[in-house]
């Protein structure tokens, strides 16, 4: 079944992006991420120290972006020659990728003697109507990043506002490992992407089950289903970009967990089951978004099941799955839950169905056929108003719009 997909706006689209970058080999990463962001939808303009143009050329970063680069204070393209307050007030966000040791030590003491370092003190940080929000993404050798003055450095910041992306850990330039690697440039984008959505969720703890199930015949054979995860890690993404603190209870998928999300990954229906039940009262709001498998193999044997060359086929007998929604319904402090219906016919009625059967308070139905798999579905919520459809696109914009509504659910609890 092939559904139509409406066209769907790009996630930075609007979004003006000052790119500072200062003096550091992760300057060849900036360039990724001038294009990352435009792909994205932004507009980019770069500025550049004179350190980071020993790493990478202006020409290179004007050509990526589409827009001459400043370099200086003393620009004379700019008609009042105030670079640092032309380019912030039109900045939606300053990133500075790569933010060098040096360069955050001089925010930290709030000296302005280049016209990255000056544009970052003069942007409207504390404005009511449109402040400019500055991030940093730090990137330097991991002595220099664990030294107690960069720390000292790094705290400062945060407390005068800025925003610290990162930084990763793993294999340095200079042949060390360890923490103060920038972020990738897809990591920086979706990070950017997060900082600018609604934090509807600040504050909440919120417990997601994702993917299908695996249920063992024997060692090297088992029973599954087509369930790719995408629209339950999407829901977790969507969830910590809101601000909530996120835990996904992972069945078997190949699927990247989002930044920031705590991941436990399971197998089984009885593995789901006592990975969620212990944390689901601590626990805000409980999405199952998990295919989970009704049935497993009453038997599995440790050993492979052979052929025994009679033609004979082996007898499975199943028992049924513990229902792990209904058992985190059940709970006497249970979050609030939202459960998924994976139908192939008469959508809203097994999803109006299986609300009141599973005692829970939001029924989100979906039709399996047309969505397993896919990077798109359409979405029924069901409550106990009644239905509303949030019209087909793709499972991030989705879940963006299911956390919002999920946040309106618990704004009308409280
Ligand atoms: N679910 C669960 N544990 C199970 C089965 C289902 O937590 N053992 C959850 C799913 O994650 C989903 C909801 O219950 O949120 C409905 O799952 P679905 O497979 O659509 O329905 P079933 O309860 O299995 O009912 P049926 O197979 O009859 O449609």
């Amino acid at each position: 079944m092939s559904i139509p997909v409406p066209h769907q706006p790009l996630p930075l689209g609007g979004r003006h992006i000052v790119l500072g970058l200062s003096g550091g080999i992760a300057c060849f990463k900036s360039a990724e991420l001038v294009r990352e962001l435009t792909r994205a939808g932004a507009s980019v303009q770069v500025v550049m120290t004179e350190a980071a143009c020993q790493f990478i050329t202006p020409v290179t970063m004007q050509a990526l972006s589409g827009q001459p680069v400043v370099l200086s204070q003393w620009d004379a393209r700019e008609p009042n020659n105030m670079a640092h307050i032309n380019l912030s007030r039109e900045a939606d966000a300053i990133l500075v990728a790569p933010a060098s040791a040096d360069f955050i030590a001089k925010l930290a003491q709030g000296r302005a003697d280049d016209l990255l370092s000056l544009l970052c003190l003069a942007r409207p940080h504390a404005a009511a109507d449109q402040p400019c929000p500055l991030l940093l993404a730090p990137a330097m050798n991991r002595e220099m990043w664990a030294h107690p003055a960069t720390q000292r450095n790094a705290v400062q910041v945060v407390a005068d506002g800025a925003t610290l992306l990162g930084p990763g850990s793993g294999d340095q330039a200079c042949g060390e490992v360890g923490d103060g690697r920038m972020l990738e440039a897809a990591d920086l984008r979706d990070e950017l992407i997060a900082f600018f959505q609604p934090k509807l969720l600040a504050g909440k703890r919120l417990l997601i089950t994702a993917g299908p199930t695996f249920e063992a015949i024997d060692p090297v054979r088992g029973i599954t289903n087509l369930s790719s995860g995408k629209m339950g890690f999407a829901i977790a993404r969507a969830a910590q970009e809101a601000g909530a603190q996120v835990t996904l209870v992972a069945g078997p998928v190949h699927l990247a967990t989002p930044r920031g999300v705590r991941r436990i990954d399971v197998r089984s229906a009885l593995q789901m089951h006592d990975a969620v039940l212990p944390l689901a009262s601590a626990n805000d709001v409980f999405v199952a978004t998990a295919a989970v498998a009704d049935w497993r193999p009453a038997a599995a044997p440790g050993e492979k099941i052979k052929k025994d060359g009679s033609g004979a086929v082996p007898a499975i007998g199943f028992t049924e799955n513990p229902d792990i929604l209904a058992a985190v319904a059940r709970l006497p402090d249970r979050p609030y839950c939202v459960g998924f219906a994976a139908e192939s016919h008469d959508l809203a009625r097994h999803a109006r169905e299986k609300r009141l059967r599973k005692n829970v308070p939001l029924i989100v139905g979906n039709l399996g056929p047309a969505t397993f798999g896919r990077d798109h579905n359409t979405l029924l919520l069901v409550d106990a108003d009644g239905e509303r459809e949030l019209a087909t696109a793709d499972k991030l914009s989705l879940a963006r719009e299911l956390v919002r509504e999920i946040a309106q659910r618990l704004g009308r609890r409280a």
